[in-house]
């Protein structure tokens, strides 16, 4: 029988991953039009998409048909196809693409590979950081080419914790609430604008702790591998994988912590 999990299965799919995710970003970092605009919008006014969340995707959907024309694919911008290999593409052509519209640099493109329910491979691209963050299952995370890993968890009232908000106005105002109950209990709160780069932050220690309900599949699941290969746990409400109920990810000490203390306060509901 074939080991679909095998090791050069696992080396094509990074080898892949990365030069999608390559192309797509210097596409993104070279292209941005000056005066770019928004050119639909999704869940409310203010959940945008750009003609290059579009073209990034349609960039990284060809590529992957001419390498691998039997997987699947699953975009944020409507890609969606079930393939044949057992291997699916998660997809998110601009994480933060607010943030690409305003011009900041905390963008990304975020491209995890998946068997069943297991990221095999998970790589993001944050061009304007002049950074790539990768992993594999079982065969730890990068940054570029140096190993990332997760700072040491320090006490609670310590912790630095990055977070999101969605684009609904209710779930926004019940996400405030949740923040207006954390903030006085550590030393601060850290909002990016790209989940797929806040879970690569814990990844190398530039946050302790990263949490956000709302999240879709192609935000979480390339930087869900990379953060645990750094050595992170993460996690939804107490027992569960992270979702779009909740994602959390932390250093094992302050992971649980954080949960129990979201679990409280109710942060995986609106
Ligand atoms: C968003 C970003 C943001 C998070 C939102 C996501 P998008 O993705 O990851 O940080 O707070 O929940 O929807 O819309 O920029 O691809
Ligand atoms: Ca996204």
């Amino acid at each position: 029988m074939t080991d679909l999990k095998a090791e050069p299965l696992k080396a094509e799919l990074l080898e892949v991953a990365l030069e999608a995710a390559a192309r797509a970003g210097s596409f993104l970092r070279d292209g941005r039009p000056a005066d770019l605009g928004v050119a639909a919008t999704k869940t409310s006014a203010v959940d945008v998409v750009t003609e290059m969340d579009i073209a990034s995707e349609k960039l990284i959907t060809g590529f992957l048909a001419e390498r691998r024309p039997n997987d699947g694919v699953l975009g944020e911008e409507g890609a969606s196809t079930t393939g044949s290999s057992g291997v699916t593409w998660v997809i998110d052509p601009i994480d933060g693409t607010v943030n690409y519209l305003y011009g900041r640099p905390d963008w990304s493109v975020s491209i995890a590979a998946r068997l069943g329910d297991e990221t095999l491979v998970g790589v993001v691209a944050a061009p304007l950081r002049g950074e790539t963050y990768r992993a594999v299952l079982g065969e730890g995370a990068y940054v570029n080419d140096r190993p990332a890993r997760v700072r040491v968890a320090p006490p609670f009232e310590q912790a630095l914790v990055g977070t999101g908000f969605g684009y609904l106005a209710a779930r926004r105002a019940r996400q405030a609430d949740v923040v207006r109950e954390l903030v006085p209990h550590v030393r601060d709160i850290r909002r990016c604008g790209s989940a797929a780069i806040d879970l690569c932050d814990v990844a190398l220690g530039r946050l302790d702790a990263y949490y956000e309900r709302g999240l879709n599949p192609w935000d979480l699941a390339a930087g869900d591998l990379i953060a645990r290969e750094a050595g992170a746990l993460t996690g939804g409400r107490p027992g569960e994988v992270p979702s779009g109920e909740l994602t959390i990810a932390a250093a094992p000490g302050l992971f649980e912590q954080l949960q129990t203390r979201l679990e409280e306060l109710g942060a995986w509901h609106d």
